[in-house]
């Protein structure tokens, strides 16, 4: 079966680009806000991934550690599904053309624009000793990173819907001022796990950087990892299996769970009538123990293989800096540098 976004002569593939910081686990809001999309489009669309390596030193990191954590997130985006012979996925520090882009735009954004943005503020509260100017630039080196790449869609979640209608206000401005130039990117979120919650406090999202670990699942969680934070999720006394307002813990739950299974809310809410949550809960903690087996598999014998990692990595680099290199030199004669 052919897609309307099967490449033909007249009919180019649409080109995705997305990143995720290396920032240490990867939960499973990533995943199903932004990782499973990425590995579904590949069929269809020019994929370019990234780990956002760059992004992560807006906040101090510890060397050894930050190393560790970059391997180990390639390794476990390749045992996510990443295909090689599809996609390219690569290290955003390795290609150069990010941060230079990233600096020109700095220049064509406002300091009004990027003190609006709500993650700079949230994170200035959290790390209020180093509020780096690189925090408050971060939004400018993202666009550089989707525009490079003349991207048409970038999945993610629902947090980053700001950062990338910054990234469509910089390229306007910048097509505005010369002439087209960059493509200019559509969101693409998921309807279910856009917003994944956390497991503590349903009103919060997950997140890797909550100070309690029982908030949030990690894509490596064990088994009775999986089954001991399920059991403790914080849900409301009414009882039902049911999505409905206010119950906040349990639509979480059921959106985990419609991801992964692929059930509708009305096929849960059927399935599980007359249960209680407890049932519920050890029917998610299953299925996702069964969902993450086989990427956990993939991951232990992949992370041992430092070569291949680097053969995959560096390759990848290059076909990224070819590709980005392009629209680089392209802004960077319009604006008038001597090359
Ligand atoms: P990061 O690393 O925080 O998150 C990676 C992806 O996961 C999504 N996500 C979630 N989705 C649903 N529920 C959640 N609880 C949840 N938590 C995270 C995020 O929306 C994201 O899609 N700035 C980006 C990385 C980045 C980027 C880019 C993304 C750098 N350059 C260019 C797109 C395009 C970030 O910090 O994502």
């Amino acid at each position: 079966m052919t897609s309307s976004n099967t490449q033909t002569p007249d009919n180019p593939k649409k080109i995705i680009f997305s990143a995720i910081q290396p920032s240490g686990t990867i939960t499973l809001g990533n995943y199903l806000g932004a990782l499973q999309n990425w590995i579904t489009l590949q069929d269809d669309y020019r994929c370019i991934f990234a780990l956002a390596d760059l992004h992560t030193i807006t906040v101090r990191q510890d060397p050894p550690k930050f190393r560790r954590n970059v391997l180990e997130a390639y390794a476990l985006l390749l045992s996510c599904g990443i295909d090689l012979e599809k996609s390219i996925f690569f290290i955003q520090s390795h290609v150069h053309t990010h941060a230079e882009l990233a600096w020109i735009l700095n220049c064509y954004t406002q300091f009004g624009e990027l003190s609006r943005m709500t993650q700079f503020k949230d994170k200035s509260l959290r790390h209020a000793d180093n509020i780096n100017v690189g925090l408050f630039a971060y939004p400018s080196l993202m666009a550089a990173d989707i525009l490079l790449y003349q991207a048409d869609l970038v999945p993610v979640g629902a947090d980053q819907k700001q950062h990338l209608e910054l990234a469509r206000d910089i390229a306007s401005r910048f097509n505005g001022a010369y002439s087209p130039t960059f493509t200019i990117p559509d969101p693409y979120i998921p309807k279910t796990g856009a917003r994944i919650m956390s497991l503590q406090d349903p009103l919060k999202k997950m997140s890797k950087s909550d100070d309690n670990a029982n908030a949030y699942l990690s894509l490596l969680d064990s088994p009775d990892d999986i089954v001991r934070k399920l059991k403790r999720a914080v849900t409301d006394s009414d009882g039902s299996v049911a999505y409905a307002d206010g119950k906040d813990g349990i639509n979480n739950l059921m959106r985990i769970y419609s991801c992964i299974t692929g059930r509708s809310f009305e096929q849960i809410e059927t399935d599980f009538s007359g249960k209680g949550y407890g049932d519920f809960k050890a029917a998610v903690a299953e299925a996702l123990i069964e969902h993450l087996r086989p990427i956990q598999e993939r991951f232990h014998m992949l992370v041992q293989d430092k070569a291949y990692l680097e053969s995959c990595y560096s390759k990848c680099a290059q076909d990224a800096l070819h590709l980005s290199g392009r629209t680089l030199k392209k802004v960077m004669k319009k604006i008038g540098f001597v090359l």
